[in-house]
């Protein structure tokens, strides 16, 4: 397949940097198209554990050229950082190589950290448990047209007068709440600083990827987040801010979607979610404690542990749904072993009301109840598994009825965090 599409199908934290690095092994290229540094990507090779936030996590296989789409918000600081430290890991990545970064992506700036935290802290109860990057408030710049973008990066004059200009609204909202003001000046000269080892990056990617599509080159598009934290489809106003899936692309990534070949969801075989928001399948008992101890399920970008639950075929399906799904990639089987049983939401159940369709917009979300399916579990433990037929019966069971009730195939499990843990689903 020359183009493929990576999305993650839930609430995030599903896999897909351990997929990505996986089927990047045979890619050209990695894009990243939306999101910033709210993303977490984690690969795992043998003993070494990296996690990427806003590099591709094409990072990791030499024939690889990684992009990062205009629809992605760059905070530099970190970004420089997150080179560093792949770098202690004996990974090289070279601005203007093998990393190139759209002109078009927007700066994430100091102000936009600032006020994503003021912002959470006036919602009060309300809050929405950002991963407090500044990411809404950048794409609240991009859309209101105030935002300065990597390309402003290569020309001094362009930047300080953008970020002057910029200056006097964030400066007017941040003494409004008795806080210090931003000196553009001081910061424009601090960028340049900051910035000058990535501007070798700094390209229309789009051009490159349309490029390299039409000569037939292997391209990855990267998803970050999950389609229920999608701006649109998502469990509003509990998301993210941009559109994370397909809709996504095109924009976040400069081609047309029809480019795609191939759409992969991937799905945990049971379900998180870190912050707050709707979760009808989640477990405040000790069985979700187990899934968030055996599944070390604490946040890549945060630390925050995630809110377990089992998993919820209803939102499952809708996410298949909006996306086109060809393929669906199950992660984590593994720490579904030693349970006496596993279970499936096939549907929600409100008052005497039984809905079977994610109830997209639906103000009460919080009030749907899950209707289960009880599946036996099993006890072996399967991380060294190398077979699919080899699994326990249950656990074949369990990725059959998930194929059927999506009616999405499943081709591949994963078994564990490391980049061979995969189980390849023969076709019965
Ligand atoms: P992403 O944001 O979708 O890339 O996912 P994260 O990296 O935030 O979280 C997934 C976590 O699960 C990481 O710690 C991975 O190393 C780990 N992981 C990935 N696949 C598996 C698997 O099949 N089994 C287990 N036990 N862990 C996995
Ligand atoms: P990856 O790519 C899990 C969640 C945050 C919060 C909401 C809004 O690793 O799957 P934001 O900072 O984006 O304004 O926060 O979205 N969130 C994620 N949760 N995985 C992610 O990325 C996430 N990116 C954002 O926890 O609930
Ligand atoms: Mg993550």
């Amino acid at each position: 397949m020359p183009a493929r599409c990576v999305l993650g199908a839930q609430w995030g934290d599903e896999g897909k940097g351990k997929i990505i690095d996986r089927l990047a092994e045979g890619a050209d290229y990695v894009v990243r198209f939306s999101g910033g540094n709210n993303a977490g990507h984690t690969v795992v090779i043998g003993d070494r554990k990296f996690a990427v936030h806003l590099l591709p996590s094409g990072v990791f296989r030499d024939n690889v050229t990684n992009l990062i789409g205009p629809g992605v918000v760059i905070d530099p600081w970190h970004l420089i950082r997150e080179l560093e430290n792949v770098e202690k890991g004996g990974i090289r990545v070279e601005p203007g190589r093998n990393l190139r970064i759209s002109r078009s992506a927007h700066l994430i700036l100091p102000w936009h950290r600032r006020i994503d935290a003021l912002m959470e802290e006036l919602r009060g109860p309300g809050k929405i448990g950002t991963t407090g990057r500044g990411i809404g408030p950048a794409y609240q710049d991009r859309a209101s047209r105030a935002g300065l973008r990597f390309g402003d990066l290569e020309d001094p004059e362009i930047l300080r007068t953008r970020l002057r200009a910029a200056a006097i609204e964030k400066n007017r909202f941040l003494e409004g709440v008795q806080q210090t003001p931003v000196d553009p000046d001081a910061l424009a000269e601090e960028l340049i600083e900051v910035t000058r080892p990535l501007l070798a990056a700094a390209e229309d990617t789009g051009l490159v990827c349309r490029t390299a599509l039409a000569r037939g080159d292997q391209v990855l598009f990267e998803g970050a987040q999950g389609l229920m934290l999608d701006v649109d489809l998502g469990t509003y106003p509990y998301v993210t801010s941009t559109s994370v899936g397909m809709s996504g692309l095109g924009g976040g990534a400069g081609v047309s979607p029809r480019a795609v070949d191939e759409v992969i969801l991937v799905a945990k075989a049971y379900s998180t979610r870190v912050g707050e928001g709707p979760f009808p399948t989640e477990l405040h008992d000790e069985i979700g404690a187990r899934i968030r101890e055996r599944g070390r399920e604490f946040g890549t970008t945060t630390g925050r542990p995630r809110r377990c639950g089992w998993l919820d075929a209803v939102a499952l399906r809708y996410a298949c749904a909006i996306s086109g799904a060809d393929a669906l990639y199950l992660t984590m089987l593994d720490v579904l072993s030693t349970f006496d049983e596993i279970r499936i939401a096939l549907a929600y159940r409100r008052g005497d009301e039984i809905v079977r369709e994610w109830p997209a917009g639906h103000p009460r979300i919080a009030e749907f109840e899950p209707v289960y399916d009880v599946l036996p579990g099993f006890d072996e433990e399967i991380a060294e598994c190398g077979r699919f037929e080899d699994l326990p019966e249950a656990a074949k069971s369990f990725v059959r009825k998930i194929e059927s009730i999506v009616d999405v195939p499943i081709p591949l499990v994963s078994i564990g965090p490391e980049r061979d843990q995969v189980l390849h689903v023969q076709r019965v």
